[in-house]
């Protein structure tokens, strides 16, 4: 395994490509936006001065990570990557298409990774033929920060591909947990209600956003506020997966709370948009 795609430059996208550089494999970050992709790659290219600044890495260090990356427009440039890993947003209808278009541009050996936050690995395969090399590989935010990786086998995913995913964690000097497809695997089926929680007693009035964050912090020793956390995740991301396991589950106590559909309807998308349950510069 030495070269590796990832598909989409955004959040976790340009943090996959990063962690995929520094762990010595060549690097095709490609995302059919122009403007996404030249800012994920400025958002790598921050990260590494600042681990330069920090002392962490040598600046030709930092020039290697960053040479082994290749920003691309052009899927076809990734017909000979040994391994594909999506980031693309979380619906299963464009995860399948781009799967499909894949199939029929990279080399049969290619394994597809997909980091979905908890969709159907066996559904993603069905939309290929080489269903036995597709797996789930869930990073967390920021990727550069967050030691897990969750491995996911779907109905058809081979013992090869399995071990191979275990293998590119460790090279990503991450830490994999294996986990059953079930809906939202286990990390956010676990998060989420909490989160989603956390926005039902914001919209009941019954603490202010300031004080929810301070409460888990302070009183559960969370390292950042459910509501700054799902700032960082994205509200629009976050309301996908809470409506992924509440439609997989049919369990009316996981509706997504109305406050953050509302929020995400009026633009309200956390940091990248520059407002969310907080105010960004
Ligand atoms: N990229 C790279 N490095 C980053 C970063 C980013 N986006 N954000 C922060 N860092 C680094 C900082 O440079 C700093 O490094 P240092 O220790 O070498 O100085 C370190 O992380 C700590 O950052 P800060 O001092 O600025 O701030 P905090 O101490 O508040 O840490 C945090 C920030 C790491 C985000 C911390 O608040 C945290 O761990 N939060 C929890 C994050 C979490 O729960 N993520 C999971 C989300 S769920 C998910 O992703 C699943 C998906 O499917 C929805």
């Amino acid at each position: 395994m030495k070269s590796i795609a990832i598909v989409g430059a955004g959040i976790m996208g340009n943090g996959i490509a990063q962690v995929a550089a520094e762990g010595n494999y060549k690097v095709f970050l490609y995302d059919v936006n122009a403007e996404g992709l030249e800012k994920g790659i400025a958002r790598i290219e921050k990260t590494l001065s600042r681990n330069v600044e920090k002392k962490k890495i040598d600046q030709s260090q930092s020039d290697e990570i960053h040479g082994r990356i290749t920003p691309t427009g052009n899927i076809n440039d990734l017909k000979d990557v040994d391994l594909v890993i999506e980031a693309i947003i979380e619906q299963i209808e464009p995860k399948k298409s781009l799967l499909t278009e894949l199939d029929g541009i990279c080399k049969p050996s290619t394994i597809f990774a997909s980091n979905t936050s908890g969709l159907s690995i066996t559904e993603m395969a069905s939309a290929v033929r080489r269903s036995d090399k597709v797996i789930g590989m869930h990073f967390f935010n920021p990727v550069p920060v967050m030691q897990l990786v969750e491995i996911i086998r779907g109905e058809q995913t081979s013992d090869e591909t399995f071990e191979i995913a275990h293998q590119v964690a460790e090279r990503f000097n991450k830490t994999a947990i294996s986990v059953k497809e079930a809906p939202l695997f286990a990390v956010n089926r676990i998060l989420t209600p909490m989160i989603n929680e956390a926005i039902f007693v914001l919209s009941e009035g019954i603490a202010s956003a300031e004080d929810i964050d301070k409460g888990m912090m302070l009183g559960a020793s969370h390292p950042i506020g459910p509501l700054a956390l799902t700032d960082l995740i994205g509200l629009d991301t976050m309301l996908f997966v809470a409506e992924t396991l509440y439609n997989e589950t049919n369990d009316s106590k996981y509706r997504p709370a109305p406050l953050l559909k509302k929020y995400v309807r009026a633009g309200r998308l956390g940091r990248k948009s520059g407002q969310g349950f907080f105010t960004y510069d």
